[in-house]
């Protein structure tokens, strides 16, 4: 299996014609979001070939990530006269490259796709590495196949209209792959400003970031081994992110808790691992605090109490990531020291969530 050709581009009109015209298609689809449509696809409508294409735009946030939306997509590809020679476009955020990379990979048993992401998270994690999926039966990307994109095309200049939380939710990423690579890149990470965005600083760190991303996928595309680096932050991550979004349609509950953005839970996942890797894999106790300073300064804090643990527990415990009910853990023995396969206690997990509450 190759691995996606990321092209990191300052001009993403110019890029995509070239991309354009390097591939045989019969029939072009463009799918976008209700915002992506509005705020991104003026951009690139003058690109040859994407006046013919045939648009298809879905709801916009997590909560269309469906089954039903899949299903509205497959028609108007099949309405839209696609054969199994026809190429997908998708411009948008995660949900986008996720359920059209989907779309693509399944109709008439899967046709190419360019993904051209325009969130900071899809930018550095979403679009690339060939994730696709739905959400079903209320479990986040329970259904989806591994399917590299032809291409992904980067222009940062999309990130200029993306509001801060949603810059903040994608550096978490970052930080991420900064944690799993080296000294010099997590320094950089640590000391960036996310109240006054460099967005020329951002764009070069954007083009590292994949990098790192790129060369784990490389190595192992589908997740047998090294790839489950790229899970550090995420098994705690994903228990926050569940349990935020039972609060989901209670805006007034008064524990003051809401869904939070992906990225903000895997912010918080990090800190608590981080703390799990300095008790079992011996990560620098300094490294770890300087970065759950840099988390409670940019993410804030989710308000959890002792009550919760079980219930996190209980979500780490159904995590995808786990075989045989055993909670699979990715911890670090120093930065870029990647130790997958880690598991944990009880006690120590409880110990984790103590610090998550008290320190953060
Ligand atoms: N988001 C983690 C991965 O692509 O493997």
């Amino acid at each position: 299996m190759t691995v996606d050709k990321v092209i990191i581009s300052n001009d993403v009109c110019t890029t995509l014609k070239t991309v354009l015209s390097e591939l045989d298609y019969d029939r072009l689809f463009i799918l976008t979001d209700e915002t992506t449509r509005d705020v991104c696809m003026p951009v690139i409508e003058g690109v040859d070939g994407i006046a013919d294409a045939v648009s298809i735009v879905i709801g916009a946030t997590d909560t269309h990530k469906t089954l039903d939306t899949l299903a509205t997509v497959w028609t108007q590809m099949g309405e839209g006269g696609g054969t199994r020679h026809s190429l997908m476009i998708n411009l948008g955020g995660g949900m986008v490259t996720d359920l059209g990379g989907f779309a693509a990979s399944t109709f008439k048993r899967g046709i190419p796709f360019v993904n051209i992401p325009t969130t900071l998270l899809s930018m550095v994690d979403a679009s690339v590495g060939g994730k696709t999926g739905i959400n079903f039966n209320g479990l986040k990307n329970e259904i989806g196949v591994f399917r590299q994109p032809e291409k992904v095309i980067i222009d940062t200049q999309f990130l200029r209209t993306l509001d801060h939380q949603n810059v903040c939710s994608g550096y978490a990423e970052m930080l991420k792959h900064g944690l799993i690579s080296d000294v010099k890149t997590f320094a950089e990470l640590i000391g960036f400003d996310l109240d006054k965005v460099d967005y020329r600083y951002l764009a070069d760190m954007v083009g590292r970031s994949v990098a790192v991303k790129e060369r784990v996928v490389e190595a192992d595309p589908l997740e047998h081994g090294i790839r489950k680096a790229l899970n550090l932050g995420h098994t705690v991550g994903h228990a926050f992110e569940s349990f935020a979004l039972q609060f989901e349609g209670q805006p007034d509950n008064e524990r003051g808790i809401r869904p939070v953005l992906h990225g903000y839970a895997v912010a918080w996942g990090l800190v608590c691992e981080l703390y799990l890797s300095c008790v079992k894999t011996g990560f620098p106790v300094d490294t770890m605090r300087q970065t759950a300073q840099f988390v409670k300064d940019w993410y804030g804090t989710l308000p959890i109490t002792c009550d919760d643990y079980p219930m996190l527990l209980e979500l780490m415990t159904h995590d995808k990531k786990n075989t045989a009910g055993t909670i699979n853990f990715t911890l670090l023995g120093g930065i870029g020291d990647i130790r997958i396969n880690q598991t944990a206690k009880k006690e120590e997990i409880y110990e984790m969530l103590d610090f998550f509450r008290e320190g953060l």
